[in-house]
């Protein structure tokens, strides 16, 4: 076979293309990047009602020394519920409490990250009608080691308090628990517990080496937050941005009732938008429509949702002296966040209201804020949409062979009208198991056709971007972890080989072969260093090695290019992955090429994604 780059005719792709699809699913957020260790640090996993869902905190104690229970004595309004710990047991007198105490712990998600060294910032907030003594713990799953310690002593907390401690960790157990405890009789009231790790991305919140798995694939946008996420099973469960910002002790949480967990909604619309900053790159707000999986608010009444895309809006752009801006300054971004993006909904084009609802969306947004680029969930890849729009959303899960096969998929889309966004795609099913190299390869191949139809397609993202592997609600994932450990996913590894390609330059690239199981992608693209360097990415989905004559023209190289390199994800068996024992067993492997050359004779092994980067 041939591959003949023609360096003279080129198209650049937009700076947008690729990103990450973020969606509060498999605990990717709460138990996942954001660092908040407590799970239900208000007690309120039930709802607002009594007696709530305490779960995971448990118990330390026996009846006779202890009772708890909740009520709605809090003092947050939107939050009402808190913990009541009636303690029967003390010090000294006849019902002693036992040498460690009694209380409540708390086992985080699975199991809390500790680690020698690192502190952690304890805040609760506590009532009592006497005095209290209550040791603050970080301890082994079963509270035999204690890691930190601190006690939080007080005379006088009748009116409710909010208490700190800075606990530094003696020791490394990635199955810890907080523990709440005391030997002193009388009645304690908890509310809204938090722990965090004090060493967060950038001091925001988040897990740094989750969050260093996303930087290194350079995403230059972030969708977020779903996904069916956004829409709920019902709307009453649906995620509503309002309900997710100010301060955190403040905000109700909600059950997620599509993916069936709670969430305290630490990581609210500020977060997401600040994270997405962070990263240097875009953000693209996905938000209710008025319309749920099972249910839908009519057009006529659509107004109040259309207001409140508006307001969240606002608290995005609007300067600091605007109603929302100023939330968003008060939580300590004065300055507007540069979102430009918005997308009317998850997945509802089929349904009854969609066109009516989206209408009205629309055209408040186009009139309030001219620049948004408004999405819409119709698919206009194949006719055209009979509304405006300046995306469509397409979504595609699917076999390795079908997926593989739709490289071609937006060769025949019309060129004028909205761009695409392909803001979901994966190989799922038994081809992908919890992530194998075929679904990867087959997900290359679809990649190198969105590069190469990059004047229609302006953006593409993976999803699920994270699992939790404790709770597995989709497969696959682009990244799993645990409390202490992650690996990505083949998937996950060759994103990383188009990082490079948002706002690169193709080039034209031509296979001349009877194969129908290659494909191959040309570009160039110019690094920090201000050097210019050539990309080919090629994916072999057959079964046998292949013999490659490449010939680059039209770029004026020299022979006996320098500095090269050549980069292969393969492994021995199509169904291999990784996993927390083996991350690394299908991972991009680099080499340096001796002899590159603008005419090479290359190897090309069997289900492969190899790249060369050929310095020019
Ligand atoms: O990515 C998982 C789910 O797939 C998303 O929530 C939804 O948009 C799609 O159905």
């Amino acid at each position: 076979a041939n591959l003949i780059i023609n360096g003279s005719s080129t198209r650049p792709i937009p700076e947008t293309l690729f990103g990450i699809f973020f969606e509060e699913i498999n605990h990717a957020g709460a138990g996942g990047i954001w660092a908040e260790l407590v799970n239900n640090r208000g007690f309120e996993a039930g709802g607002q009602n009594t007696p709530s869902n305490i779960a995971p905190w448990s118990i330390i104690g026996d009846q006779s020394s202890l009772i708890v229970s909740t009520d709605r004595s809090s003092c947050f309004e939107r939050n009402k519920v808190a913990l009541r710990m009636d303690v029967l047991c003390d010090s000294e007198g006849g019902n002693t409490c036992p040498a460690a105490g009694v209380g409540i712990y708390n086992p985080g998600f699975w199991g809390m990250n500790i680690e020698q060294g690192k502190a952690y910032k304890v805040v609760l907030y506590v009532r009592s009608l006497g005095s209290i003594n209550v040791s603050v713990s970080l301890t082994s799953s079963d509270g035999s080691q204690i890691l930190a310690s601190a006690n939080i002593v007080d005379s006088d907390v009748s009116n409710w308090t909010k208490a700190e401690v800075l606990l530094e960790a003696k020791g490394t157990n990635p199955n810890s628990r907080l523990q709440l405890t005391t030997s002193r009789k009388g009645v304690i009231w908890f509310d809204q517990v938090s722990a965090m790790p004090l060493d967060t991305y950038k001091g925001h919140g988040f897990r740094n080496e989750l969050i260093e798995m996303i930087d290194d694939i350079k995403p230059q946008f972030v969708r977020f937050p779903g996904g069916c996420f956004v829409e709920g099973e019902w709307l009453r469960n649906a995620f509503r941005w309002k309900e997710s910002i100010g301060p955190w002790e403040e905000r109700p949480g909600h059950f997620g009732d599509v993916w069936m967990y709670w969430t305290d909604d630490g990581l609210g619309y500020f977060e997401f938008l600040q994270l997405t900053e962070d990263l240097g790159a875009r953000p693209i707000w996905v938000f209710n429509n008025g319309i749920s999986h099972q249910d839908q608010v009519d057009t006529t009444a659509v107004s109040p949702f259309v207001q409140e895309a508006l307001d969240g809006l606002e608290f995005a752009r609007g300067d600091s002296n605007s109603k929302w801006g100023s939330v968003r300054a008060a939580m300590g971004h004065p300055e507007p966040f540069d979102l430009k993006y918005v997308a009317v909904g998850n997945e509802d084009c089929g349904k009854k209201n969609y066109r009516g609802n989206y209408l009205k969306f629309y055209n408040a947004i186009r009139s309030a804020y001219p620049d948004i680029k408004i999405i819409s969930n119709c698919d206009g890849s194949s006719r055209s949409l009979d509304h405006p729009a300046d995306y469509y959303d397409y979504h595609v899960y699917t076999s390795a062979s079908n997926l593989f096969s739709m490289t071609r998929q937006f060769d025949r889309t019309s060129r004028t009208g909205p761009k695409a966004f392909v803001s979901e795609y994966a190989v799922t099913g038994k081809d992908a198991g919890t992530g194998s190299l075929l679904a990867a390869l087959a997900e290359a191949g679809f990649l190198i056709g969105l590069e190469k139809n990059s004047d229609i397609v302006e953006m593409a993202s993976y999803a699920p971007l994270f699992v939790n592997a404790n709770d597995r609600r989709w497969n696959p994932d682009a990244i799993v972890f645990n409390s202490s450990m992650h690996y990505g996913t083949p998937s996950y590894w060759v994103q990383k080989f188009f990082r490079e390609s948002s706002g690169a330059t193709l080039l034209d690239a031509k296979l001349q072969t009877n194969s129908s199981t290659l494909v191959a992608s040309a570009i160039t693209w110019q690094n920090s260093d201000g050097k210019t360097y050539l990309k080919i990415k090629i994916v072999n989905f057959g079964n046998s090695k292949v013999n490659l004559k490449v010939s680059i023209d039209g770029l004026g190289l020299s022979s006996q290019l320098s500095g090269s390199t050549k980069t292969v994800l393969t492994s021995s068996n199509l169904m291999d992955e990784n996993s927390f024992a083996n991350p690394k067993k299908v991972v991009p492997a680099q080499t340096m090429i001796e002899n590159a050359d603008k005419d090479m004779d290359v190897v090309l092994s069997p289900y492969s994604l190899t790249s060369f980067d050929l310095l020019t």
